[in-house]
């Protein structure tokens, strides 16, 4: 098996332990790629009794030997970067390696201030729940070709004259909504000094990717968000501004998709959402979603809101394994389950009474589906300590059986806590 490559892509609604699953495979890695999104995303990491918690650093960071890289398919908040590196380095991680893409685009405080404007006058039912980071908007500009790049930072004239013309146009936005407007002084010096203190770290990423990889060295690509996220696959407009997909891996980061090897998507053993959108398997029972919510510490990251709590949804999860050609799954939060009678799992949805088994383009008629579900019976057990999949309590093992075989996809590891020691690996992929 070619195993020179693994990428890591939430497979639900994100928040799947993307970062632990990451960190625990970047034992055996020499490269991490993060490949779309910015600092909406929140990656929790623990290992030995600290606790990290980073937007946009790859989890690769805490490795000295590991050349982490932040690809040109994320946008990239620099004010934000720095500040997440000074705190890491706080709190004493301070030999590591960083390469940041020179394509990437950077987020600005017109981005952010515009993000909440578009939330904010949007109808009820039309909100999508950003995390007002200004992912939209950078990703917007990108597409508009009016947006600033990370090379640009680099480059005082040119850095000047983009600022000029964006603040020409989105201050006159800003004035006709009666927001604030931003000066050009206030933009300019901040961001040019975050590009001087970045630019031993800027290149071109595209290149030293593949040059890692043509050498047959081991790389991660740790995807952000889940792929019922994705702008193109997922419950649209509910969705963030990018691909988290594995298929949007050699676009976001600049290499053949023939370099690419195993896909392993993460997946939560139960549901959550943070943010507006349909979510067809959430519990109606807040006693049960509150329960859950708490022994997951299931807040967001990011915005601390409190994330919306599902069973585990089958149609979900083929959905993200056809999409993202996902190879083998690691179920997380596995541990979270114990102590439950009966543990329900959606395997189909009613649609006008008649059975179906994929997800609806029409976020309106997905909607509109009713959850097929059967129930599995639970476990007493506190499985925190559980060191194999031998130690699981029978209706534990009987659980994640059944999840391979109604979707047809190996286990390849499960977790059973935050902390790094609470990994099981069952399959080798990397
Ligand atoms: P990501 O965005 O996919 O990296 O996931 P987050 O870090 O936002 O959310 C996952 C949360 O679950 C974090 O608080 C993790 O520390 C925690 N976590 C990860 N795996 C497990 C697990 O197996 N059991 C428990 N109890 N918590 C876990
Ligand atoms: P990680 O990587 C969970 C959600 C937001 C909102 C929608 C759009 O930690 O799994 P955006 O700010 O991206 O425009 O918001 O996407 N969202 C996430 N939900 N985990 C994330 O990242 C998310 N990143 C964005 O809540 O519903
Ligand atoms: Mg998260």
């Amino acid at each position: 098996m070619n195993t020179k490559s693994l990428a890591i892509v939430g497979t639900q609604w994100g928040d799947e332990g993307k970062g632990k699953i990451t960190d625990y495979y970047a034992a055996h890695a020499e490269m991490v790629v993060r490949y779309q999104g910015g600092n909406n995303a929140g990656h929790t990491i623990k290992f030995d009794n600290k606790e990290f918690s980073l937007n946009l650093l790859p989890s690769g960071i805490f490795n000295p030997n590991i050349t982490n890289v932040l690809a040109s398919g994320t946008v990239i908040d620099v004010i934000q970067l720095v500040k997440e590196i000074k705190r890491i380095e706080e709190q004493g991680i301070k030999d590591y390696q960083l390469f940041i893409s020179d394509k990437a685009h950077v987020i600005f405080p017109y981005h952010i201030q515009m993000d909440g404007m578009f939330e904010d006058l949007k109808t009820e039912e039309n909100k999508i729940g950003t995390t007002r980071k200004g992912i939209g908007p950078t990703y917007s500009d990108k597409a508009l070709r009016d947006g600033i790049r990370i090379c640009d930072l680099l480059n005082a004239k040119k850095l000047s004259s983009k600022i000029k013309d964006n603040l020409a146009i989105k201050n006159k936005i800003f004035t006709a909504f009666g927001l604030k407007t931003f000066t050009f002084e206030e933009i300019y010096q901040p961001y040019y000094d975050a590009g001087q203190f970045l630019k031993s770290k800027i290149t071109d990423t595209s290149r030293l990717v593949e040059n890692f990889l043509k050498a047959n060295k081991k790389v991660l690509f740790e995807g952000a968000q889940g792929v019922m996220l994705c702008l193109d696959h997922g419950t649209y407009p509910f969705v963030t501004s990018s691909s988290p997909t594995s298929s949007s891996i050699p676009y976001n980061v600049g290499i053949s998709p023939k370099l690419l090897s195993n896909t392993l998507g993460v997946v939560k053993a139960y549901s959550t959402r943070v943010g507006a959108g349909a979510f067809p398997s959430e519990l109606q029972d807040q006693m049960l979603a509150n329960d859950i919510r708490i022994k997951g510490n299931e807040f967001g990251t990011v915005t601390k809101r409190p994330r919306r709590i599902g069973w585990f949804d089958a149609v979900i999860l083929r959905h993200a394994i056809r999409t993202s050609g996902i190879d083998f799954i690691a179920v997380t939060l596995l541990d979270v389950l114990s102590g439950l009678k009966e543990i329900e799992i959606v395997d189909s949805y009613l649609l006008e009474g008649k059975k179906i088994d994929f997800v609806p383009s029409d976020v309106e008629i997905f909607e509109q589906v009713e959850p097929v579900t059967f129930k599995m019976p639970g476990w007493e057990e506190d499985i925190t300590q559980v060191k194999s999949f031998d130690e699981l309590p029978q209706n534990a093992k009987n659980y994640l059986l059944k999840l391979e075989e109604i979707l047809e996809v190996k286990i390849s590891t499960f977790s059973v806590g935050p902390d790094r020691s609470q990994t099981i690996e069952i399959k080798e992929v990397f």
